[in-house]
């Protein structure tokens, strides 16, 4: 490596640092804002009601699950045996066409429709077995009751015209009846943290919260009703599931590159923290950096420019390519790249990869220091996403701003792995949601074996 590549790299382990003292002063902003959210001021932090309260590990039935986090789109059907196991007994995938993330808002819903109408006539199944369904929405929505919500507005790259404002559960059933779907009801409205939650914690009642580190970001955490200002909760004295959407976490230091990030995305201003962190952006954050080094001649050359200045070239899959000592260049389509420039793009990869693993680690001690703030109690975080299960590094990166900020107690912290959060988890709301009705005092189903 010469001595300019050197001193580029050493500036933007500067502009892309997150001390120790920064993860202190983040996670301090980070509950003002979190005061400021529940005590309904504005605030990056938006704190919005799930209306349940963690599972008992007890909820029972067969529900439905339509997972509509990103560009797939999944339909499940899941049995919860009322002990603490949960099982999917099918499932279809459905890669969302970007005509339909970006189009009308009708033509979204209809999709979901038509996923759901193929996965009940291609399993055979009868909605008459399968009248609840839980929509797993992972996106900023007001929750107005457990199956009501509004869309605040879109992230992860969806625009789908006509749907922000509205309740997208009356949306889905309104496509559902046009689909002749008459016998399933929405009776859940769920986002992709509470579901991880709850499927973590129907097993395991020391979980207190549910993290995504994926396409978006974003985390959730039970509350006490009497807490929330926004009011009119049923049952005070007891525990809500709230969801922080932290993705739109706006008290953070920016640099130039998320600036110039920030301006050419399809949000700009919001989900500020999604944008240093998640595996949708971070891909995009090198993408700008190695165009800015080729554009000063510190690497490759103005060939590759083409490549580099198309959006979304580089993935944060590749960059864990390079982390695993693959061909960084070559997963990105541009061959026979010296050793020196892939070295450079590695070092770029892991100043980039470290941070947002390092923020994500500050707001996760931000959270948890909320709820228990000398960490007297054990804590098991039930993570779900690519970048926590599959970037190399990025769980000891964030194990590591634990260990800053509560020295040997990091240990009463557990960082769980819980995949399937958004399918299972959904059905469990559901079942939450109607348990104490007419589920509840039903004999458990037989046990059955978990099958993932
Ligand atoms: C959404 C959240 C979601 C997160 C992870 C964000 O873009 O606003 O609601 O939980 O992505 O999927």
């Amino acid at each position: 490596m010469n001595q300019t590549t050197r001193k580029y790299l050493s500036k933007l382990e500067d502009l892309f640092s997150f001390s120790p003292a920064d993860a202190q002063g983040a996670a301090a902003r980070f509950h003002e804002e979190m005061k400021r959210g529940l005590d309904g001021q504005t605030s990056s932090l938006r704190m919005l009601p799930s209306y349940v309260g963690r599972p008992t590990g007890a909820e029972q039935g067969r529900f439905l699950a339509l997972d509509l986090g990103g560009t797939n789109l999944r339909v499940l059907a899941v049995r919860l045996d009322g002990r603490g196991k949960a099982e999917i007994t099918a499932v279809n995938r459905l890669a969302v066409p970007e005509t339909v993330m970006r189009g009308p808002g009708e033509a979204l819903f209809d999709f979901l429709a038509e996923g759901v109408a193929l996965f009940l006539e291609e399993h055979r199944l009868d909605p008459k077995d399968h009248r609840d369904l839980a929509f797993t929405f992972s996106f900023p929505v007001a929750q107005s009751a457990v199956n009501a919500g509004v869309l605040l507005n879109w992230t992860k790259g969806f625009t789908a015209a006509g749907v922000a404002g509205q309740n997208v559960v009356a949306l889905l059933s309104e496509a559902l009846r046009r689909k002749r779907i008459e016998e399933v009801s929405v009776t859940a409205l769920v986002n992709d943290t509470v579901g991880t939650l709850a499927t973590k914690s129907y097993a395991d009642s020391s979980c207190d919260m549910g993290v995504i580190l994926g396409t978006g970001t974003n985390a959730c955490y039970p509350e006490k009703t009497g807490r929330l200002a926004k009011g009119g909760f049923p049952q005070p004295g007891k525990e809500m599931i709230l969801n922080l959407e932290w993705g739109n976490f706006d008290k953070l230091v920016t640099n130039p590159y998320d600036e110039a990030l920030d301006r050419i995305t399809l949000n700009p201003g919001r989900q500020r923290m999604e944008k240093m962190v998640s595996g949708m952006y971070i891909g995009e954050l090198v993408r700008l950096i190695l165009l800015d080094m080729t554009d000063r001649g510190i690497m490759l050359d103005k060939k590759h420019r083409p490549v580099l200045a198309r959006e979304h070239s580089v993935s944060s899959e590749q960059m864990s390519l390079s982390a695993l000592g693959e061909d960084f260049f070559a997963a990105i389509g541009i061959p026979d790249v010296s050793d020196r420039d892939r070295d450079a793009a590695a070092h770029v990869c892991r100043i980039v990869s470290r941070r947002s693993a390092r923020i994500a680690g500050a707001a996760l001690a931000a959270v948890v220091t909320w709820m228990d703030a000398h960490l007297e109690k054990k804590h098991t975080i039930a993570i779900d996403g690519s970048l926590f299960e599959k970037y190399p590094g990025y769980p000891e990166n964030m194990r590591c701003v634990l260990e800053e900020f509560f020295a040997c107690r990091a240990d009463r912290i557990s960082l769980c792995t819980t995949s399937d959060g958004s399918g299972i988890g959904a059905a469990i709301i559901a079942a939450v949601a109607s348990f104490g009705q007419e589920q509840k005092h039903k004999p458990a189903l037989p046990r059955i074996r978990k099958n993932r």
